[in-house]
């Protein structure tokens, strides 16, 4: 029931209220457009989407080549399920091969589901070696996702307990903690799980030496690594995957958000000596890799190689720590650290972060808060120059708005 009354927000608001299940507080504007890194509301107000969807519009809103290229195989094929070939999965694997130097992957849809492949294929490493495994060593501030496994190795116990008991056999270590690390991982650690850069977290990269320790460790006891790169790999830090960057060797590789540029996708990718000890019938998903979704990969995957988005992340990613450090110095009474590299950033204020995304809102800027007091920035890859300044001299209004406040 709607009134003639109401605005077309108003309306949207009530409709959800009734229907849709309650389990997030959304930000009360109604976007229906978007261009580039541009979003539009349904009263025609513009916004600079620093955000860009938690990282999944990875060439920002609208792009041309994505929209023809998933049009087209709307209207040729876009499924057929994992029960034939088609001709884009192995298109998309050879790149992945090719970017990351792991030879195989397994398509899911989402990143908490690439998660739990990366568990299961973990656990099923061991098993296949007659010496099975059951323990995780995750990280405190992880991220993972929302599924019982992806669940049961992030740390945050407000996701968490509600939904115990989780998995039981996980040890949580500090982040860029080498000896509670050392200390952690034994002969029964199946896997320890990683996000190379921590995203919801609050944007906490690990440090070389962690990396040197995880790598020491799984040395020393045979656990395998597994990178969790759905936040942070795909070119957001100006190299295909930022576990390359930190010199790690992960056995296995969650990929998702960025890889559709909207449509979506999950994937795993996996080394030769853990694909070795899977067999058919393992794992398996109806969705997962189909053309559609693979399409979308195949065109992200181009552009970020061959459209060179990978060295506009390095380059604009320089503007981004510039100004974004200019920014602490000018707010120094609200910004207390900035951290992040690439197009990955988060601002820590010395107080919760809320009240900045709807300063940023009034001030036609989306940016999101995680780990309560961090504003996150995860902005399209391919957002120009010009750009990232116009919208940083929104986000420098919000913070001024919410420093004054
Ligand atoms: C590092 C990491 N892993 C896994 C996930 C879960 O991905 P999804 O929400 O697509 O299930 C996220 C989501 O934010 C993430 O940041």
């Amino acid at each position: 029931m709607t009134t003639t009354s109401m605005t077309v927000l108003e309306e949207v608001q009530a409709r959800e209220l009734r229907h849709v299940l309650q389990t997030y507080r959304r930000n009360p504007i109604n976007l229906v457009r978007g261009q580039g890194v541009r979003l539009f509301d349904s009263d025609g107000k513009e916004y600079f989407d620093l955000l860009s969807g938690i990282g999944v519009a990875s060439l920002g809103h609208a792009h041309p080549g994505v929209a023809k290229a998933i049009a087209e195989q709307a209207q040729t094929l876009v499924h057929t399920s994992n029960l034939f070939f088609h001709p884009l999965q192995g298109q998309v694997a050879e790149r992945l091969a090719s970017l990351s130097g792991m030879p195989r992957t397994f398509f899911c849809n989402s990143g908490a589901e690439a998660v739990e492949a990366c568990l299961k294929f973990a656990r099923r490493y061991w098993y296949t070696k007659g010496e099975p495994r059951a323990e995780f060593v995750a990280l405190e501030e992880s991220f993972h996702g929302r599924t019982f496994g992806a669940l049961s190795v992030t740390s945050d116990e407000h996701y968490r307990t509600p939904f115990e008991p989780l998995l039981a056999d996980v040890k949580f270590v500090a982040v860029n903690d080498p000896a509670a690390l050392r200390a952690a991982v034994s002969k029964k650690t199946a896997a320890i799980i990683v996000e190379p850069v921590q995203g919801e977290g609050g944007v906490r990269p690990l440090t070389p030496a962690f990396a040197a320790a995880i790598t020491e460790a799984c040395a020393k006891t045979g656990a395998l690594l597994i990178a969790d790169e759905v936040q942070g790999g795909l070119g957001r830090t100006g190299v295909p995957f930022h576990f390359q960057t930190l010199g790690l060797k992960p056995h296995v590789v969650s990929l998702g958000k960025a890889l559709g540029a909207g449509v979506p996708i999950g994937a795993a990718l996996i080394s030769e000596e853990v694909a070795q000890t899977i067999s058919y019938g393992d794992h398996g998903s109806t969705y997962g890799g189909n053309l559609l979704a693979c399409r979308a990969a195949l065109t992200f995957l181009t552009e970020l190689v061959e459209g060179g988005v990978m060295d506009n992340v390095k380059r604009v990613g320089k503007v981004f720590e510039q100004r974004l450090n200019a920014l602490k110095q000018k707010h120094p009474a609200l910004v207390k650290e900035v951290r992040g590299l690439g197009l990955i950033w988060g601002l820590d204020l010395t107080k919760d972060a809320a009240g900045i995304v709807p300063a940023g809102i009034a001030n036609g800027v989306i940016v999101n808060r995680t780990a309560e007091t961090v504003v996150r920035l995860l902005p399209p890859l391919n957002i120009t120059e010009a750009e990232a300044n116009e919208a940083l001299n929104r986000l420098d209004a919000a913070l001024a708005a919410v420093g004054a406040a």
